[in-house]
């Protein structure tokens, strides 16, 4: 008998296929994912689970899923899960690195630019036919190029940034909780600075640093308070990383010239006084949103809970304790 398996949401029918060859599986393949009572019954006789960041599993519902032995989430971030919680019931917890890396930095750059120079409100701008004449200062923006790049966050993906930043002449500066070695911060030509300084001297600030409780509001009003009037921020990383109250505030006061977000506190529901503002680019945490990467971490989940129910070792277990005690 195959080991059963759920699937939480609609992934693309290339995912079920591969399933299928080694699993029997329950394809929830909608869109609406599932209201914890329906998780839990449905993962009362499964011994894995392929889920995505929209799909909580704290320690309740792992408690209630007896026979779960792999929890394989399509993402890098895995907050969404209690890892600590599945590493005490012994159950491997997976993600997708590598795969969305530079696709994600393509978005954050993207949003950048966006900003920078206004193209969305330009376009919806000349889209309400408004363009009558010639104007001097017509949809001025920022200058990119040349400018001050600050990273919080200097992983993976925040390395692809500063190399895109190099391109543009930028000078990059990061912020991590430990400083690069010197060889990869020369490759990427990027300085560390404490978090202070970072946010005083950047022109952009771009946040790039996994959630977890302890950078819960990492960017709140008096961070925003320490930027340059003139300085835009830019978040691709989680939702709840940056006070979005605080945010809107500073940028209807014009304290910040702009900002760019791809992720928002209670998403997909966001503050509704963000659509108020004429200084911010908004887009619906598309940050891997390509059909390459999505397939690709699509398929790497796959490969890991293939692993893990099979006995080998998943490329991507981010709790290999778990392996050790096996
Ligand atoms: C996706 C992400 O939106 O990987 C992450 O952590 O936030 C994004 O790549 C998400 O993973 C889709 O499930």
């Amino acid at each position: 008998m195959k080991p059963r398996i759920l699937v939480t949401r609609r992934f693309f029918p290339e995912l079920i296929t591969r399933l299928e060859a080694y699993f029997d599986v329950d394809d929830h393949a909608s869109d609406e994912g599932l209201p914890p009572a329906a998780l839990k019954t449905r993962l009362a006789d499964k011994a894995g689970v392929l889920l995505s960041v929209a799909d909580p599993m704290p320690a309740e519902i792992i408690a209630a899923a007896p026979h779960l032995r792999a929890v394989c989430n399509v993402g890098v971030g895995y907050n969404n899960i209690d890892v600590a919680a599945c590493t005490r019931a012994g159950i491997m917890v997976t993600n997708t690195p590598d795969v969305l890396t530079e696709t994600t930095a393509d978005l954050a750059w993207a949003l950048l630019m966006s900003v920078a120079r206004r193209l969305p409100m330009a376009e919806r701008w000349l889209r309400d036919g408004q363009w009558g004449a010639w104007r001097y200062d017509l949809w001025l923006g920022t200058d990119v190029h040349h400018a001050t790049l600050g990273i919080i966050g200097m992983g993976r993906i925040g390395q692809a940034l500063a190399r895109r930043a190099a391109g543009f002449g930028m000078k990059t500066i990061y912020h991590n909780r430990s400083r690069l070695p010197a060889a990869i911060e020369a490759q990427h030509q990027a300085t560390w600075a404490d978090k202070e300084t970072l946010l005083r001297e950047a022109d952009f600030v771009v946040l790039l640093l996994p959630y977890s409780p302890a950078v819960h509001h990492y960017i709140g009003a008096a961070e925003l308070g320490l930027m340059k009037p003139t300085a835009h921020l830019v978040n691709v990383a989680r939702g709840g990383i940056v006070d979005d109250a605080a945010l809107i505030s500073a940028l209807r006061e014009h304290r910040l010239r702009g900002a760019g977000v791809d992720v928002f506190e209670g998403e997909p529901h966001f503050n509704p006084d963000f659509l108020t503002l004429d200084n911010v680019v908004l887009t619906p945490h598309i940050g891997s949103a390509s059909y390459q990467a999505r397939m690709a971490m699509g398929m790497r989940a796959v490969d890991n809970l293939i692993a893990a129910l099979t006995g080998q070792r998943p490329r991507d277990c981010v709790n290999p304790e778990v392996l050790l005690s096996q």
